[in-house]
């Protein structure tokens, strides 16, 4: 049995920084991941990272506590304030560790690192690498790893890319371990551990619309999910307000912090038009500007693609010219180029609010513990909470590293405070013989009607359909009883064939069981949830209602579906207030 002190699952950002701080503190590491550590989905994130260092001058005044304040403010006052201070006092010094680390940021004329405006600020605090910004920051950690690893032999640093993870190991209510299967070969490996870090980041394509990589099924989230820890506020799922038409790839916020404009089909800056956006206009938070655009394209002043790509507005930068889109938005000038067949330099782009991010995840507290001692959780897949009902853009690149360095320091901690054998006991060998069970026994399943392809893109459609900016009982029963329906299709799914070797087929089929218990469990919260906050807009209760539902909702997984408990929210210095930018 390969055995580590600390197992990471996900080589993304948040798991690459834990690996990195577990490492740093002799804990011997091994990361696993689905995809090769650079090809994580922390690689696409584009505008930036937030952090209050005052550089830009416009910004000069800034501090950690303004920043708390607008991270807050842009939750809708559901997120929990002390983890919130914990991640903003955090973010400077963390900044420029990535700077000391070798992180190519864009500079100002004197050589500082650049800041540019981002929603919910009013001023430049997010910093980046033009519109590339966890490509840089991704490469820079993957970098350190590896030195660490080269450095230092006996620290002992692992990497196993291409397996995936379908299970814990749990013993004496502590988590030893996972069980994964290598992609390449099929076969199931049993881990040893002394304590696992879950990173494995979001569930997005649970949705059709979205801006997440195909990897981001939610099976790291699913895993958990399933052996008893809770998953916190799933109902929150942000939706970028701008993506490429039909294709919902994402056009950075950066674009509009570089001075880009909204239009609609009068030509008009529209965001004027609507009180919670009328002074921010474009800087106004994500979950205002994609309902607002969502409004303008719903009341007939949007454009119509026809077909299936929907509706859309335009977002205009030829303005800023050439030069200055060549500089900081090459990245986006490129993506527009491909996949609208549109250059940002002559055109404006057409874009459309598409899924993005999962505010929710993993139940965990401040030191990334969920509730199965061992266990830990940092990044997307988890839910600290920092974020509550709306994240703010360029905090979830601040997330990964805060609470990844917390987790891996936190689980060194707890492993060099236990006696660990490194010996398989009867948890491992029975893990692996039901998963083992459980892979054979679709393996050798008769072929069904169904696939797990239709069933995933039904799933997926459902999600877009009912359950994405404007939401209401009516059409969340209906995506409700959808996916109770696909979850009793995916009983008789078999794989479309029975090799062990690379079979992605096997693999869709494993990691959609998870999909679809994520799936119930947002639109289960989203039902459950009768009132309006963040991204978590209902058309039948459309005012924020404190006094009832200033609570995190947990979902607690069972045979028959969610089950639903609900937690305080950590309140302090910010008192909740009416949101308008
Ligand atoms: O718009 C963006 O560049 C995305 C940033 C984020 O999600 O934080």
């Amino acid at each position: 049995m390969p055995y580590h002190e600390i197992l990471v699952i996900g080589g993304g950002l948040a798991g690459l920084r834990a690996a990195l701080a577990a490492n740093q503190r002799n804990a011997r590491v091994g990361i696993l991941s689905k995809v090769h550590p650079l090809r994580s989905h922390s690689v696409a994130a584009q505008g930036g990272i937030n952090a209050s260092l005052g550089n830009h001058p416009r910004g000069g005044h800034d501090n950690w506590e303004k920043h708390a304040y607008d991270t807050v403010k842009g939750s809708d006052f559901l997120a929990d304030q002390d983890a919130v201070i914990m991640m903003t006092r955090a973010a400077a010094s963390c900044v420029y560790e990535m700077e000391h680390w070798g992180c190519p940021f864009s500079r100002t004329e004197e050589g500082k690192i650049s800041q540019r405006p981002f929603g919910g600020a009013g001023f430049p605090r997010t910093c980046y690498a033009a519109d590339t910004t966890g490509h840089a920051l991704l490469n820079t950690v993957y970098e350190q790893t590896i030195r660490f690893k080269q450095a230092a032999e006996r620290k002992d640093l692992v990497i196993y890319p291409e397996w995936l993870v379908l299970s814990l190991v749990i013993e004496d209510d502590r988590c030893k371990g996972v069980v994964a299967m290598e992609m390449k070969s099929g076969r199931l490996e049993v881990f040893g551990a002394g304590a696992v870090i879950i990173a494995t980041g979001g569930s997005g394509r649970i949705y059709a619309n979205t801006t997440n990589a195909l990897i981001n099924t939610g099976m790291g989230m699913a895993v958990p999910y399933w052996a008893g820890v809770a998953l916190k506020d799933m109902e929150f799922e942000q939706f970028h307000p701008t993506t490429i038409l039909g294709k919902n790839i994402l056009v950075t916020e950066g674009a509009r912090g570089e001075g880009g404009y909204l239009l609609n089909n009068k030509g008009e800056r529209f965001l004027a038009n609507y009180p919670d956006s009328e002074k921010a206009m474009e800087m106004a938070p994500r979950d205002i500007v994609a309902r607002n655009i969502t409004r303008e394209i719903l009341d007939g002043r949007g454009f119509d693609a026809g077909g299936s790509s929907g509706g859309y507005v335009q977002l205009d930068v030829r303005h800023l010219g050439r030069e200055k889109i060549l500089a900081r938005l090459h990245g986006i000038r490129n993506i527009c180029l491909e996949f609208s067949g549109v250059d940002p330099i002559t055109d404006p782009i057409p874009v459309q609010p598409g899924h993005h991010y999962t505010m929710g995840g993993l139940e965990c507290n401040t030191g990334c513990e969920t509730s199965i001692r061992g266990l830990y959780a940092a990044g997307e897949v988890a839910c600290v909470s920092v974020h509550g009902a709306n994240r703010l853009g360029g905090n979830s690149l601040l997330d990964t590293l805060v609470f990844g360095k917390i987790a891996g320091g936190k689980a060194a901690e707890y492993v060099q405070g236990q006696r660990l054998t490194g010996k398989p006991g009867k948890a491992h060998d029975d893990a692996l013989k039901r998963v083992q069970q459980k892979v054979d026994g679709l393996l050798s399943r008769e072929d069904g009607k169904d696939t797990a392809a239709a069933i995933k893109t039904e799933m997926a459609d459902v999600m877009t359909a009912k359950v994405g900016v404007f939401r209401e009982k009516r059409r969340l029963t209906e995506a409700f009883e959808t996916i109770k329906g696909l979850r009793e299709r995916f009983r008789n799914v078999s794989p479309a064939h029975n090799g062990r070797r690379w079979n992605l087929s096997l693999q869709m089929v494993l990691e959609l069981e998870g999909s679809l218990d994520v799936a119930e469990a947002v639109v289960a919260g989203a039902l459950a949830r009768e009132e309006s906050r963040g991204s978590h807009f209902r058309n039948d209760f459309p005012r924020r209602d404190d006094d009832n539902w200033l609570k995190h909702t947990l979902a607690f997984h069972s045979k028959d579906g969610a089950k639903f408990q609900y937690s305080e929210v950590r309140l302090g210095t910010f008192e909740p207030e009416e949101r308008r930018y």
